[in-house]
Parts: C-alpha cells; structure tokens; sequence
C-alpha cells in the first residue's frame, strides 16, 4: 500500500483492479522463495540412496526408460537441478545413457524467481559428499552456471498450485515447504492432485516441517517417515 501510495486496503484493491502488472508484484513480494541446492541434505542422501534405485528397479521391471519428476514449489530452481544432479549421476552409473528420458517438471507462481531458475547462474551451490562441482557447473565470475546436461531435463513452468497440470504417471514428485503457506483445506486440494499425478508405487517427498496427517492421508503411506518420504498407495 505504502509503495503505490494507497491509503487502505479497499483504495489498494481498485489499485491492482486498475494496474494488472501491480498483482504480479504482489505475488512477487508475498511468495518467500528460501531454497538452497540439496537442501537437507539427508532427504536428498535418502532420495539417492534408497527413492531413486527403487524407481530404477520399478521401470526395469516394465521395461521403461521413462522417468517422470514433478519439483513443484521450485522457487529459483535449485531444487529441481538438484534432482536432476542425481538422476544423472543414477544414469551414468547404470550405463546406458542414451536410453534414459528424464523430464522434470519444475513449476512456481512467482515469474521473477522463475526467471532466475531459467537463467541457471548461481553464487552459492553446496553439494552432497562425494559430489564435484566441475562435473555439473562452469565457474564464471563469482559463481557457478548449470551445465546443459543438468540443465536440458528441467522444464520450468509458470503454474499455481490449486491448478492440477497435465502431468501423468509421475515416478517422485517433491513439495517441499510450500504447503505450510496454505490452509488445511487447500493442502487436502493440493496432495489429491499429486494422487492423480502420481502413478501408484510413485513417491512424495514434502518438507521437513510438513506432514500428512488424518483422512487425506489415504493415498499415501509413509515411506521413510523422519525424511518426510511418502509412497503413492
Ligand atoms: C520456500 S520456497 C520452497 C522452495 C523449495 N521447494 C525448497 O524447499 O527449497 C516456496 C515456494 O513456493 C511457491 N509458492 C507459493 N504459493 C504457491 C502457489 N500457490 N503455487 C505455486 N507455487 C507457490 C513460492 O513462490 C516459493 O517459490
């Protein structure tokens, strides 16, 4: 209100009414957008060491080179080349690589953190053990750019959560401290929608301060609980 000079709410709502491009900054003001890449990094060692070999044993088992990731809540996009760092490595390690389709979907509300997460260019990337930053970055000035091998499988789109996307038979999907911002009622809303992504046998992983609790709990049972690791029952 202050920085359109508006003297009360009502005054600031014809204001937005009025000036379409000032909604888009409000957005941009009211989303937090803290991330980091691997960000606890004990779910991201449980997503290398435990999610991501079942989600290879799954598609060696119905002979598919399909693998379907939903990072949605991406903010700048750390998270989502995070997971894409992984399921190359995953790749590499098994072989093959040619054969492998990886798609991530990476989706915010917020254009401006969407544009930085285009763009790929950090100043500070911090890895798992064993992890090194030239396999996956070019140093250029005082940070680091995603190499396009990390790059390529992550799609960024502009989407609102409450909006289901055409996404289908998803293998893991991660909405991680995002659902803490809505109501109950809207969470309920938001995990049936990743129900309907996800295929069955499909993983979600939420944050560490979020759980699902009670009756929208039945799609989905708890698969390493400390990690916040659900499975799509
Ligand atoms: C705190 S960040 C979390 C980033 C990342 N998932 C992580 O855990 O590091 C929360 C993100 O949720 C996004 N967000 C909030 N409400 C949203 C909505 N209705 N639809 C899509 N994204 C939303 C914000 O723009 C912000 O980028």
């Amino acid at each position: 209100m202050r920085a359109t000079g508006c003297s009360d709410y009502l005054h600031y709502r014809q204001y937005v009414r009025q000036h379409p491009e000032e909604y888009k900054r409000l957005i941009n003001d009211l989303t937090i957008n803290v991330t980091e890449f691997f960000r606890d990094p004990d779910v991201f060692e449980a997503l290398r060491s435990w999610v991501i070999p079942e989600i290879f044993d799954y598609k060696g088992r119905i002979g598919s080179y399909n693998l379907r990731v939903w990072s949605a809540g991406c903010a700048t996009g750390e998270e989502p080349y995070s997971l894409s760092i992984l399921f190359h490595d995953a790749i590499r390690e098994r072989g093959l690589s040619t054969s492998w389709i990886l798609r991530i979907t990476a989706t915010d509300l917020d254009d401006e953190a969407l544009r930085i997460a285009k763009e790929g260019y950090y100043e500070n990337v911090r890895l798992l053990p064993g992890m090194e930053l030239d396999r996956y970055f070019h140093r250029e000035g005082k940070g680091y750019r995603v190499k396009e091998e990390i790059k390529r499988p992550v799609r960024f789109v502009l989407l609102d959560l409450m909006r289901r996307p055409p996404l289908r038979h998803l293998d893991l999907v991660l909405c991680r401290n995002v659902l803490i911002y809505f109501e109950r009622e809207k969470q309920v809303k938001i995990l049936d929608i990743f129900a309907q992504c996800l295929r069955s046998g499909g993983f979600l992983v939420l944050g560490k301060s979020e759980t699902i609790v009670g009756s929208e709990g039945s799609s989905f049972k708890p698969w390493r609980r400390k990690e916040r690791i659900y499975v799509r029952v």
